[in-house]
């Protein structure tokens, strides 16, 4: 079953390069990345018609992801469609969402504005199968969020499910397998009719868009994904492009790993691991299985020490409210991750290595999942080095070869960072960490050296 999680079969962590050619040049596509690669931490929202389900269709209760029920489930499209008579979204607040993000320390929003079920959440001029025409919400739930995000300086991207889509006639679905005749169609007509020109509606209606996300690209050739391109280059040159519009998942402006996977090294292009909460993406009532707050801090940790970005999932109910447990969990990564800010935003890739052999994932029946937080990390600033110690670690830590003598050595803690008395080890420094100051979501101590 796990096979069609994604969509594709799965595959090791490893990560595509960004395309280099037939596109902008690499020093273009740098400059357009800046700004993501130093907000490294960012919270992607999968809102949609499946949120009504909640994971069960007449009483059947379904494992898998729950924005994908209309398959499991083989829904018709026209029973499909009309979930979208009780989407009310009463309880969507853009602005609590974004300082939502905000206090959680996250740095940019990416939000479904459709998915495959074919329902957007903007207002479109090419299908009347979105919340303000075809829901009694009448609301632009897109439009109010990124009022939200541009008032207060928040980076907004849209995931657009660009080659699936199960309710427009030519739509793809994975491996073709309608099953409803009414989504037979021709796909070039789709893209033509549907997809392009929403993709437009997207870039021209909203302001700047930070980046698009698109997914699973199903007969997604050269030839297709170069006219999205085309339009997002001439519509928003800034926007960012992600690594699931092409067939070969060959990343564009960025590349992107499968849910939780992250590689064993870092690579020197921007990346990102996109990531469940629990164990779905869209809300599903009885999905408990959530990832705690220090396997949180440990992969964003992870993540930003390989030089990549870390975009985590909520699934907000349909109407609108977002899930009591996660937001717990993120406000608690958001309580440990602001006072050490430094660490993490704009900080460099691990100047070492050793470190992370045998952190690897492993794969269960239907995820990639992370090992225990334990082990250190390592980020870098310029002058400093940040060492984050997570699980059962000791109060002793001594550092590999510093690259210039050490000024200080602080703790991070929640009031501030505190000075450690230090010695010399074998090559870098030895220090012993105070009782005090420390946290469960992993200690993180600066080492400033002059260079
Ligand atoms: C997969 C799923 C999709 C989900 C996405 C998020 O591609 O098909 O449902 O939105 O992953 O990363």
């Amino acid at each position: 079953m796990r096979l069609v999680m994604d969509g594709v079969p799965p595959e090791p962590p490893s990560l595509v390069e960004p395309e280099k050619s037939g596109n902008a040049a690499s020093e273009e596509r740098d400059a357009r990345v800046a700004w993501f690669r130093h907000a490294r931490y960012g919270l992607f929202i999968h809102w949609g018609l499946y949120a009504g389900p909640a994971g069960s269709w007449k009483g059947v209760e379904y494992p898998e992801i729950g924005e994908w029920i209309m398959k499991w489930a083989s829904i018709p499209v026209a029973e499909y469609r009309e979930l979208a008579a009780q989407f009310r979204g009463d309880r969507f607040d853009a602005e609590e969402i974004v300082s939502f993000a905000r206090r959680a320390g996250m740095r940019y929003i990416v939000i479904t504005t459709k998915h495959h079920d074919g329902f957007s959440l903007f207002h479109s001029q090419v299908s009347a199968f979105n919340a303000v025409d075809a829901s009694p919400a009448g609301r632009d739930f897109i439009r109010e969020l990124a009022n939200a995000c541009h008032a207060a300086g928040m980076p907004l991207g849209f995931y657009y499910s660009q080659s699936q889509d199960w309710t427009h006639p030519g739509g793809a679905v994975v491996r073709d397998e309608y099953w409803d005749e009414a989504q037979r169609g021709d796909f070039d007509a789709y893209l033509s009719e549907i997809a392009e020109p929403q993709v437009r509606e997207l870039l021209t209606n909203y302001g700047p868009v930070a980046l698009i996300w698109f997914d699973t690209p199903v007969h997604m050739s050269d030839e297709r994904a170069t006219r999205f391109v085309n339009l997002v280059r001439e519509l928003q040159p800034n926007c960012l492009i992600n690594g699931r519009l092409r067939e070969d998942r060959a990343g564009f402006d960025y590349s992107s790993m499968r849910d939780n996977q992250a590689p064993d090294r870092g690579a020197g292009h921007a990346w990102e691991t996109p990531a469940t909460l629990n164990d779905t993406w869209g809300y599903k009532a009885n999905d408990h299985n959530w990832k705690s707050a220090d396997t949180v801090s440990f992969k964003l940790v992870d993540i930003v020490s390989k030089g990549g970005n870390y975009l985590l999932n909520i699934g907000p109910r349909a109407d609108g409210s977002v899930p009591e447990a996660s937001a717990e969990i993120l406000t608690k990564v958001g309580d440990w991750l602001l006072p050490r800010g430094e660490a993490i935003y704009g900080a460099g890739p691990t100047p070492y290595g050793e470190e992370l052999s045998g952190s690897g994932y492993f794969e269960t029946d239907k995820h990639w999942k992370y090992r225990e937080p334990q082990g250190w990390r390592c980020t870098t600033q310029p002058g400093a080095y940040y060492f984050f110690l997570f699980g059962d670690h000791g109060a002793e830590f001594s550092t590999p070869g510093l690259p210039g003598a050490v000024v200080s050595v602080d703790l991070l803690t929640d009031a501030g960072p505190v000075a450690l008395a230090l010695s010399a080890a074998d090559s870098g420094v030895r220090f012993r960490l105070p009782s005090e100051g420390r946290s469960v979501l992993g200690d993180v101590i600066r080492v400033r050296f002059r260079e």
